[in-house]
């Protein structure tokens, strides 16, 4: 068996194409201007990278976009204060704190200051714990991506045995909890899972989030399955890789995602899409 390959480059194209005719009906018909605020504390590079791409999509969207980039050594009050002025103002429909923050703020004090309409990232509290019923304002933008693609790709969900690889909560406990909700049986493992391959091999539905190169190994697959890489690993030589061993996988597979061009374009996409959801829902347009 050799899988069909997911092009998340495309199935994130078309979907922006569909945002951004979305976003003009929201200015022509409701004289609503979709805007998101993104919050830099710092200068980390990674981080400065990824917001920069987050802003573009904007841009390429018609969303328009605010950077507030602050000081590493901006206190507490002052970031909190920002964000009550966010919240506040009507014209902002999503609040974005891009992480990692400074080691002398507390990211948890940060994140439930977000006014939960305005979490397009779905870190909120409220948001996080909605996911267990089935209730949040805005999902997390990676797994929200992940089912999405799924979506794109007709993937069953309901019944079918899921092991998600990685319990961090961006992206392993909710994607767990958005396919549990999809009466999906689940099985979350990660780093302290004894004999890993023993979980993995029963999954028909495979989402792997550790961020370990080559940790998903074909002897690991049952034939036919669906995998779902999810990590993106800069190797030595430059080269980026996600956590599954790609070449030898996708002979065992019936539908993989690469690395790159897989799962990574669906993220900022999702951002895209909770901003724009929170713009229409100001107009009193409820959809997906
Ligand atoms: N840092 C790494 N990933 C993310 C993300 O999805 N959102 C934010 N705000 N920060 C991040």
């Amino acid at each position: 068996m050799t899988a069909r390959i997911i092009d998340g480059k495309a199935v994130a194209r078309k979907l922006r194409e569909e945002y951004a005719s979305r976003v003009q009906t929201l200015k022509g018909e409701h004289g609503i201007d979709p805007g998101i605020a993104v919050i830099l504390v710092g200068d980390n590079a990674a981080s400065q990278v990824y917001v920069r791409n987050k802003i573009r999509a904007c841009q390429e969207t018609g969303i328009r976009s605010e950077l507030f980039h602050m000081p590493a050594d901006t206190p507490e009050s002052q970031l909190l204060a920002r964000i009550d002025a966010l919240n506040a103002d009507p014209h902002v429909h999503g609040i974005l704190v891009q992480l990692p923050l400074p080691q002398h703020i507390d990211v948890s004090q940060v994140l439930e200051r977000i006014a939960v309409d305005k979490d397009v990232d779905g870190f909120h509290l409220y948001n996080v714990g909605g996911l267990v019923t089935g209730n949040t304002v805005f999902p997390p933008c990676t797994p929200y991506g992940v089912q999405k693609l799924l979506e794109h790709e007709n993937v069953k969900i309901e019944g079918q045995n899921v092991v998600v690889v990685g319990a961090s909560n961006i992206v392993g406990k909710p994607m767990a909890l958005m396919l549990m909700q999809q009466d999906a049986t689940v099985c979350i493992c990660h780093k302290k899972t004894r004999d890993l391959g023993q979980f993995t091999l029963l999954a028909d539905i495979l989402v792997v989030a550790a961020g370990v190169p080559g940790l998903i190994v074909p002897q690991m697959v049952k034939t036919g399955a669906v995998v779902i890489d999810v990590g993106i690993n800069r190797l030595p030589d430059g080269r980026l890789v996600g956590d599954v061993d790609f070449e030898g996988v996708r002979k065992k597979a019936s539908l993989i995602s690469p690395v790159p061009g897989g799962v990574g374009p669906m993220t900022i996409t999702m951002l895209l899409h909770n901003t724009l959801i929170s713009a229409e829902r100001i107009a009193g347009i409820i959809g997906d």
